[in-house]
């Protein structure tokens, strides 16, 4: 695997590499690699000939007071975790190779709409940082296929919402959500959870399970189970961000004709603000809950 910290130096690869008739997959990152991030790995390893692994803990995503400044850098091995699955190359760029003119004058690119909802409601400015440093890194490896995680659901919409209004030329993919062995998502900030709350988190997925199986029963009163939902995660300890059902394309809130909906809920713990989300497909919803435990990957 060839590690790179210049724009420059890993298009000059790349560009060989797409020369010699290569396709080329890209995963976005922000290191901290755990098993959902290899699982990304190992599905452009399958669509794709050239692996491409960025490593950037963008400064423009993260507000103010979050944790920009302490989340976790473990460089060495997450290069270690990437060589083992055959990634070819990992872009480690600095902040002045990726905004040389400075972040303050730094050109956005800007979502609207879908980004003011949900996430983008609690977290201002989050999605701009995100599609604006998404755009750039997609302009520099230039892939045939970018692969993100279901896990930030509005992330991936907003992105694929992107690629479609700027005609960017690359197959966006979707993975599915990596889970622990109690149901809770693979993520990065899960390392600030304290020893107290790591056996309690369970109860976001565990909500959002409820939800739909009301769904499934028949129940079509969206925003009582959001109440509901939202007062099993107070019960537990936890400050409800959200819990809303949703279109799963438009991230509207769900109409009670819609078929595919998405189940989302955030919630903070002492030291997190922890994401989830389930879609289903109503009248086929027991083939699509089935083929979504198929497709996790369990830890
Ligand atoms: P990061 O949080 O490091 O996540 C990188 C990719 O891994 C994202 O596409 C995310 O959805 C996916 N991912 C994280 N946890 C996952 C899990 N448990 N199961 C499946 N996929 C998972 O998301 C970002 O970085 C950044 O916003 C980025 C897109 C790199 C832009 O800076």
């Amino acid at each position: 695997m060839n590690i790179y910290h210049t724009v420059s130096g890993l298009r000059a690869e790349i560009r060989a590499r797409r020369q010699g008739g290569e396709t080329i997959g890209f995963v976005p990152t922000m290191g901290n690699l755990h098993e959902g991030h290899l699982q990304l790995v190992r599905l452009a390893k399958e669509q794709c000939d050239v692996v491409v692994v960025s490593i950037f803990v963008n400064p423009l995503q993260f507000g103010l007071n979050e944790d920009w400044e302490k989340y976790p850098r473990t460089f060495q091995d997450d290069a270690k975790k990437l060589e083992a699955e055959g990634c070819d190359f990992l872009f480690h760029p600095d902040e002045n190779e990726i905004y040389p003119n400075g972040m303050a004058d730094q050109t956005r690119v800007v979502v609207p709409t879908m980004t003011d909802i949900l996430c983008g409601a609690s977290r201002p400015g989050h999605f701009e940082g995100v599609t604006t440093v998404v755009s750039k890194l997609l302009h520099i490896v230039q892939p045939d296929t970018a692969i993100f995680g279901i896990k930030d659901y509005q992330q991936l919409a907003v992105i694929r919402r992107m690629v479609e209004d700027l005609c960017i030329p690359v197959d966006i993919v979707g993975a599915a959500i990596a889970r622990d062995v109690d149901g809770l998502a693979l993520s990065s900030r899960n390392g600030y959870l304290g020893e107290d709350e790591r056996p309690k988190v369970k109860v976001l997925y565990e909500t959002l399970c409820w939800c739909r199986s009301q769904i499934e029963a028949g129940e079509r009163d969206f925003t009582a189970l959001e109440i509901q939902a939202a007062e099993t995660l107070e019960k537990s300890g936890f400050r409800t961000d959200y819990v809303s059902i949703r279109n799963s394309k438009t991230l509207e809130p769900a109409a009670h004709d819609d078929s595919q909906l998405t189940i989302l809920g955030a919630m903070f713990t002492k030291g997190a603000r922890l994401i989830d989300n389930i879609s289903m497909t109503l009248g086929e919803s027991q083939a699509a809950a089935v083929l979504e435990e198929q497709t996790e990957v369990k830890k």
